[in-house]
């Protein structure tokens, strides 16, 4: 494995070529807890980069909330990358964010269709710590975000995402690319390119105390309709937190993940006994019995890790990966098991 400093200068290709096969097997959870370990996942390639930003404040024992704060913070301000100001926009050609955050304590909080804020994971935890509530939307949330002191960014398109929204208006197709999150700064441009994408980083961290938190944040499904939301911005649908017992994100086709109240669902089945990579299945397997054979045309993919330590993931289909930062293994990628052969 690189160290921390070659990796940062490491070529996406060679951080792909990092990637190693499923682990985090199906066992049963040990019952002594395991703390002093601090830990980070996230989804897809783009989280090994955000890892680090994780990493820094975790391996001064720093606390998992700030840690998943920093982490996908990275992510969110990369111009050539999906997720955040640089990803694909709406149907009318407006870039809207959706984000949330949930800390050890069952605090929680969450913008959706927030427009030309940068960092929309920093205004969730905002409106987690200074108001009485969870979820701020639109207008609202961007009136909040500037009261807080965050600066409006231009209203204008990445370079990337211009291009792949002036094909996208050749035939405006909707058609689910299955792992569409995967493609990193390289979004597909043609007739159906970056139609129904996802856009998303997810990240769980646990941290030298053993408290879990994890985000999620997202430019959402590329040119949505205005207004849509998926499930990246619901509690309990893209990222769940039970310090007691495990926390869980999800990736993918938003709509099918809120259908089973899907990070909610992984965090309840590793209540009942599942390990990591076992709930995440189980939560793939229900999402695919609802789909039925249109489950081919989606993608859906989940990450956990359990109050001992243990992680895991899950995905409907081939492809998805995600990547794993500890003390031990420092970073590394790992492809996830799958459901559909
Ligand atoms: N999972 C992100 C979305 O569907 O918007």
């Amino acid at each position: 494995m690189p160290t921390r400093r070659k990796f940062l200068t490491t070529s996406a290709a060679s951080l792909a070529a990092l990637a190693v096969g499923p682990s985090a097997e199906a066992v049963a959870l040990p019952t002594r807890p395991v703390v002093g370990k601090p830990l980070v996942i996230s989804t897809w390639d783009t989280g090994l980069v955000a890892n680090l930003g994780a990493w820094k404040v975790l391996s001064k024992g720093g606390r998992a909330l700030d840690a998943v704060e920093a982490g996908v913070m990275v992510t969110e301000a990369e111009q050539n990358c999906c997720v955040g100001l640089g990803g694909n926009p709406d149907r009318d050609g407006i870039v809207t964010l959706d984000a949330c955050i949930m800390d050890e304590q069952f605090n929680c909080g969450s913008v959706a269709a927030l427009e030309r804020i940068k960092h929309p994971i920093s205004v969730a935890r905002r409106v987690m710590e200074r108001t009485p509530h969870v979820m701020l939307v639109g207008e609202g949330a961007q009136q909040f975000a500037v009261a807080q002191g965050f600066p409006l960014e231009p209203q204008q398109l990445s370079p990337d995402a211009e291009k792949a929204y002036r094909e996208w208006l050749k035939t405006s197709q909707y058609k689910p690319i299955v792992n569409i999150e995967n493609s990193g700064s390289k979004k597909p441009v043609g007739p159906v390119g970056g139609a129904n994408n996802h856009d998303t980083i997810a990240m769980l961290a646990q941290d030298a105390r053993g408290n879990l938190s994890g985000s999620c944040t997202t430019s959402g499904m590329g040119f949505k309709m205005r207004g849509r939301l998926g499930d990246s911005p619901l509690i309990g649908s893209g990222l769940y937190v039970d310090n007691a017992v495990g926390a869980a994100a999800a990736t993918g086709q938003g709509e099918d993940v809120i259908r089973i109240a899907g990070a909610h669902t992984v965090v309840e089945l590793m209540r009942q006994g599942l390990a990591p990579k076992a709930a995440c299945k189980a939560a793939v397997e229900r999402i695919a019995k609802i789909k039925g054979a249109k489950a081919r045309d989606i993608q859906v993919c989940f990450i956990a890790v359990s109050s001992q330590g243990q992680h895991g993931a899950f995905a409907l289909q081939k492809g998805f990966s995600y990547a794993v930062c500890d003390a031990q293994n420092q970073q590394q990628l790992i492809q996830a098991d799958y459901l559909l052969r």
